[in-house]
């Protein structure tokens, strides 16, 4: 397994390098992120299960360093199996206070990097007959106030997984989608990581509890691996049925029963 993971010094991009490693007796594994010193408590990690691993700290919103993890994958991997897209960002404003900034950041970080680096890493995907598996987020299909730009960024993410399940299909590279809700990470740790207000959150999920990284990460190496060699153009939700529970929720609220 030659895998490349973006977001993956914590969170759900950390369990996946977890997940992906663990699908062969020896994987290589390169993990992208800004955060330089967990790559390296990811990477210590993994090599001491005894993998190959190589880090790349950069920031995926320019796109010059898109394409030098690119050439680093080329390099260090030889050829891509599994191709992560999941390094993302919230957008923490409400519309009418959102900056250009955040605004732009979400959807060059969630979407645009996606895109940059599905198109880098093709002509080694299409050698290898790899497989793309992109995070997007059960907010592509639900406004997520107050995060202004973040569910439209998600919303083309899904599009343009679909995109390349269409454009890259006939090449034998599988394009797919994760669409998680209600995960416990860095990025939702000031709700999930306070005891009540978790507790209130898994009341309203069908599944009666917060997601782990891991609920994420083996979905995504199911996505990755040859059990889902015929599922491409998917957005496969992983949220414990939160994303169905609308009605039930407003119903509880508007009239006793
Ligand atoms: N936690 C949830 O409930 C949830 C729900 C839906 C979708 N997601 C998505 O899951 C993905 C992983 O998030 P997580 O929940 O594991 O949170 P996380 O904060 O633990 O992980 C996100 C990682 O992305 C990295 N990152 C952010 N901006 C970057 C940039 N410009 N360049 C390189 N790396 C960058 C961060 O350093 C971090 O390690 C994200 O795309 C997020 O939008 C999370």
């Amino acid at each position: 397994m030659r895998a490349l993971i973006t977001g993956s010094a914590s969170g759900i991009g950390r369990a996946t390098a977890h997940a992906l490693a663990a699908s062969a007796e020896r994987s290589s594994l390169l993990l992208v992120d800004t955060a330089r010193e967990k790559l390296g408590e990811v990477s210590r990690e993994l090599e001491a299960r005894g993998h190959r691993v190589e880090t790349f700290a950069c920031d995926l919103s320019s796109p010059a360093e898109v394409e030098k993890v690119a050439a680093r994958a080329e390099d260090f991997l030889g050829g891509i199996d599994t191709l992560v897209s999941n390094a993302g960002v919230l957008a923490n404003a409400a519309l009418v206070d959102l900056t250009l900034e955040t605004y732009e950041l979400a959807f060059a970080v969630n979407t645009r990097a996606t895109w940059l680096l599905a198109k880098a890493c093709y002509p080694l995907l299409k050698v290898a007959q790899g497989s793309i598996v992109a995070t997007a987020s059960i907010s592509a299909t639900q406004p997520t106030p107050p995060h202004g730009s973040y569910s439209a960024s998600k919303a083309a993410l899904v599009m343009l997984i679909k995109q390349m399940a269409f454009e890259f299909g006939p090449d034998g590279i599988r394009c797919n989608c994760v669409s998680p809700g209600t995960i416990h990470t860095g990025m939702t740790d000031s709700v999930y990581g306070d005891d009540r207000l978790r507790a209130e959150r898994a009341a309203n999920i069908p599944l009666r509890r917060v997601g782990m990284p891991e609920d994420v990460a083996s979905v995504i190496a199911f996505l990755a691996s040859p059990a889902a060699a015929y599922v491409s153009g998917v957005d496969l939700v992983v949220d414990g049925a939160v994303s169905t529970a609308l009605m039930p929720t407003l119903r509880k609220g508007a009239v006793p029963q």
